[in-house]
């Protein structure tokens, strides 16, 4: 896997509270009954303000990165820190507040549109949902749609491409506005369009990690 690191200064108006330093330190980890490891001895740092986007072919263990990130797993040896806290010492609802994951599989939830963004973060007021919406590239076509946010959707719904429900989900994470944003694939099924607009509202100009997902 090989990293890219950039300043990230755009991405900061989508965060709240303190900027946490992410520190993933010789990092090996095996699925249980796995003959190999996934990962062995990771190390990368995400500093407050940085974007680093982690590059790799399928199944290099990008995804179980990201899993570790969110301690869906814990690491079988070295640490992943938040603040140089190993995340195995802090509460699972610290966590949950402070590092927001966009898994790489489109969750839908039976709902509206609305709520299915909302749940991202309770008490959000309809403003957040709209800025997080535009943030993710959604916005545009939500409107779009003769009842907009009412517009009722379900996991396998035909209403929207998987294009527009990724876009969703996009909107759910950005809505966390996490102090760590982790994004798996965020422009997988997305149209070159979609994805750019993506990119332009959480990365600067001269990253373009659209186009290096292509190479990966
Ligand atoms: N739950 C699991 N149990 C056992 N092995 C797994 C599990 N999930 C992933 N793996 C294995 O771990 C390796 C890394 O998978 P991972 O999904 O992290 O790769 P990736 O880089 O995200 O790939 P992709 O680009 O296809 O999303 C693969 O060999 C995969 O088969
Ligand atoms: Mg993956």
């Amino acid at each position: 896997m090989r990293e890219v690191r950039t300043a990230f200064r755009r991405f900061w108006p989508l965060t709240r509270g303190d900027r946490k330093w992410l520190a993933v330190h010789g990092v090996s980890f095996r699925y249980r009954g796995a003959a190999r490891e996934t990962l062995t001895d990771l190390t990368f740092t995400a500093g407050p303000g940085e974007l680093v986007i982690i590059t790799g072919p399928s199944g290099a263990g990008k995804s179980t990165t990201a899993k570790l990130i969110t301690r869906f797993y814990d690491p079988e040896s070295g640490a992943i820190t938040l603040d140089g806290v190993p995340l195995t010492d802090v509460g699972l609802e610290f966590l949950r507040e402070n590092v927001a994951l966009l898994p790489q599989e489109t969750l839908i939830l039976n709902g509206t549109v609305r709520e299915n963004i909302a749940c991202g973060r309770s008490g959000a007021s309809e403003p957040d949902i709209e800025r997080a919406a535009r943030a993710a590239a959604a916005h545009e076509f939500i409107t779009a749609l003769p009842v907009g946010y009412d517009t009722h959707i379900a996991a396998g719904t035909a209403a929207l491409s998987g294009g527009r429900l990724k876009r969703i989900t996009i909107a759910r994470a950005m809505l966390r506005a996490a102090p760590v944003l982790v994004l798996d694939e965020p422009t997988a099924g997305l149209d070159s369009v979609a994805a750019r607009q993506l990119c332009t509202a959480v990365a600067p100009p001269h990253v373009r990690p659209c186009d290096d997902h292509d190479h990966s």
